[in-house]
This record gives structure tokens, sequence and C-alpha cells, in this order.
């Protein structure tokens, strides 16, 4: 049975030619309301990503790229010319290659639109240019949307028969097309596989209870919300086929950064014998790196922890510890699927043969 048509609304959007703007579906309003939010400057753009009004490693990858666009446009109307333009496109690169540092799809989509300035050369037409870069930023997006195609068919191959497991959200919401881990289960679905997919809450910002979970229920596939420290128990009862989720990081052995709680989700997995998954794009590993532990980790603002959703939780005078992705060793991970197939048993041999490093 095929999935109804989905009524989510585009995570990210370029409206007009070269001289128009982005927009980006504000998640911090989900699942209660649905709201764009236009960004005509950098500066809202890297607000928007610092805040998570756009985030999963994909989509902020996208974002930044049409941030870029917005760069070249801010050159011109400044009236900047030749080696000032360039510079101030460059550091507004900077700025949005850097709101966020575990994601590599980040500094990845940034750096790619940075090589059509230099192929512009030292004093190109701003709105040509801006031209070349909204082309480069379109592409991007689109390319994520085969990617997340790609992946779902070879994952959908792979997962066992049962009910599946995964934490934050790894959607529509957070690529550009149906998503990593979560185009994996929705390809499923669509193939006529039958489960049920829990959702770990995903503390604090809740990404699986608000993002997740709303996609499922308007995809009409069942969905059972689960507090973080629930899963253990769930896994214990052997109703779970398998679990999977997303990356922001992966190094050349495998090693994976994700949201915060994945590597206990996968220690609890690998304790009870339930395959463990990985799904993820080309774009999101980082072969510079041999290991998790040189993958930066983003720590966030104390007040996600002590006051979530602004309702106070914890007194004033305690201290809190809050990153936001954990690294999963590559002995932990089943396999990781990619669009270019699927590493099995990650190591740095194996993932050099799917991905040529
Ligand atoms: O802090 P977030 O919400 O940006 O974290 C997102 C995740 O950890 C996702 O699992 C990851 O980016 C993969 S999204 C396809």
């Amino acid at each position: 049975m095929p999935t109804p048509a989905t009524s989510i609304p585009a995570a990210i959007r370029w409206c007009g030619d070269t001289s128009g703007h982005l927009e980006l579906l504000d998640q911090t309003l989900l699942p209660g309301h649905t709201e764009h939010r236009k960004c005509s400057d950098v500066a809202a753009v890297v607000e928007a990503i610092k805040m998570l009004r756009v985030r999963g490693a994909p989509a902020i990858g996208i974002a930044g790229g049409y941030g870029l666009v917005i760069a070249a446009q801010e050159a011109h109307s400044q009236g900047l010319t030749g080696a000032d333009a360039l510079a101030h496109i460059r550091a507004r690169g900077s700025e949005l290659a850097t709101a966020r540092p575990t994601a590599v799809n980040l500094q990845w989509a940034v750096d790619r639109l940075l090589r059509q300035i230099e192929a512009a050369g030292a004093a190109p037409d701003l709105m040509n240019l801006a031209s070349h870069l909204l082309a480069e930023a379109r592409q991007i997006h689109e390319e994520d949307k085969e990617l997340c195609a790609a992946i779902g068919r070879h994952g959908a191959d792979l997962i066992p028969e049962g009910d599946i497991l995964t934490h934050c959200n790894t959607g529509s919401l957070a690529t550009g097309g149906d998503g990593t881990a979560l185009g994996v289960i929705v390809t499923a679905w669509e193939a006529g596989r039958r489960f049920r997919v829990f959702a770990d809450e995903t503390r604090p910002l809740l990404q699986g209870s608000r993002l997740t979970a709303w996609e499922l229920v308007q995809r009409q596939i069942p969905v059972t919300v689960l507090v973080d420290s629930a899963a253990a128990h769930l896994l214990k009862t052997g109703r779970i086929g398998c679990c999977i989720v997303g990356a922001d990081r992966i190094t050349a052995n495998g090693d994976t950064a994700n949201k915060i709680g994945t590597y206990g989700l996968a220690v609890a997995a690998k304790a009870h014998g339930v395959p463990f998954f990985v799904a993820a794009p080309s774009s999101t590993f980082d072969l510079s790196l041999a290991t998790g532990t040189e993958i930066p980790i983003e720590e966030r603002a104390a007040s996600e922890v002590l006051a979530p959703l602004g309702v106070k939780a914890a007194p004033a005078g305690a201290e809190v510890f809050n990153p936001a992705f954990d690294v999963t060793p590559a002995e932990l991970i089943t396999a990781i699927i990619t669009e270019r197939g699927i590493i099995q048993k990650p190591t740095p041999a194996t993932v050099a043969t799917v991905l040529g490093g």
C-alpha cells in the first residue's frame, strides 16, 4: 500500500531567482506551528543554524550553501567590488561554516560553493557570481534528494523483520529528500514492510518526539514515542528488529558522531544482540580524520537542560553538562548505509572500499 502523499512542508526553499531569498521552516515551533522564516541576510541564516530552526547534518549544509548566495547579494548591495567583495563573501562563508561544529556537511557545502568563487577570478561580476552560487546551492539541494532515495533503497533491503528503534530526527526535516535513517524506514514501509517505529524522545531538544513522530504521523506510519531512558528496557523485550540512526560526521574508521544518546543506544543494542545501523550520505564522511576522538563535539547552552521548552526543570546553581553529540565506536555498528552501498562491519578498509577513500 503506497504511503499517502505527505503534507510535510519543505524544510528549506529558495524563493525567486538570483535576487531572491531563503525560507526556512522554523523547526523550533514544531509540532505546534508550521511557519517559514524569511532569511534575507547571512546573519539570519547563521542564527537559524545556531538556534536549530534548521537542523540535521544534510539540511544545515544545504542552508549554508544558500547562505553564500545571500553573501554575494550582500556584497552587491553594499557596492563592494573586487577583493573587498570576495573578502566579504569568504568571511560570511566562514561564519556559516562554523555556526555548528560537529556536522561536517556544513563545511563541506560551504567549501563546495567557495570553489565557485575561486573559479570566478579576482574581479567577478557579483550578480553573475551569485547566479553561479545559486546553481551550485540548488544542485546540492537536489543531489541530497537523490542521495536520500539511494540510501532508502539500499537500507530497505537490509533491515530485518521486527519493529524499529530510532533516535533524533533524520527525515524530510533534516535533509533535502525523505531522509537518511527515516528515509530507509519510509522506503521499507512503501515497499510493503510493516512495523512500528519507536522514536526516542531525544533530550533535551526533543527532535524525536517533536519532529520524527510528527513526520511519521503525517505519513501514517505507526509510531510510539519513548523517553530516551526507556530504550534499553525496550531492547530487552526482544520486539525491536533493529536500531537505525543518522550521522553528523563519520571518520575513516567508521566511528560515528550523532545526536547525544546514540552511543548509549548502540551499547544497549549490542548487549541485546540487536543490529545497529547508521544511514548517511558520503557528504557526512570526514576521511581526513582517522578516528572519532578527533571529531569536535558541540556543547550547547545550559538553559536547554535547566529549562527545557522554557519550563524550569533544575535549580539555579546546578551546573550543566550538555553535549549535543556523542561518538559511537565503529565496533558497535553493524553496517553504515550510504548512497554508494553498504559498509558492513565498518573498518578503515571497508569504509575505503565503499567510499573509494
Ligand atoms: O542537533 P541536530 O538536531 O542538528 O542533530 C541532528 C542529528 O543528530 C541527526 O541524527 C543527524 O544530523 C543526521 S540528519 C539526517
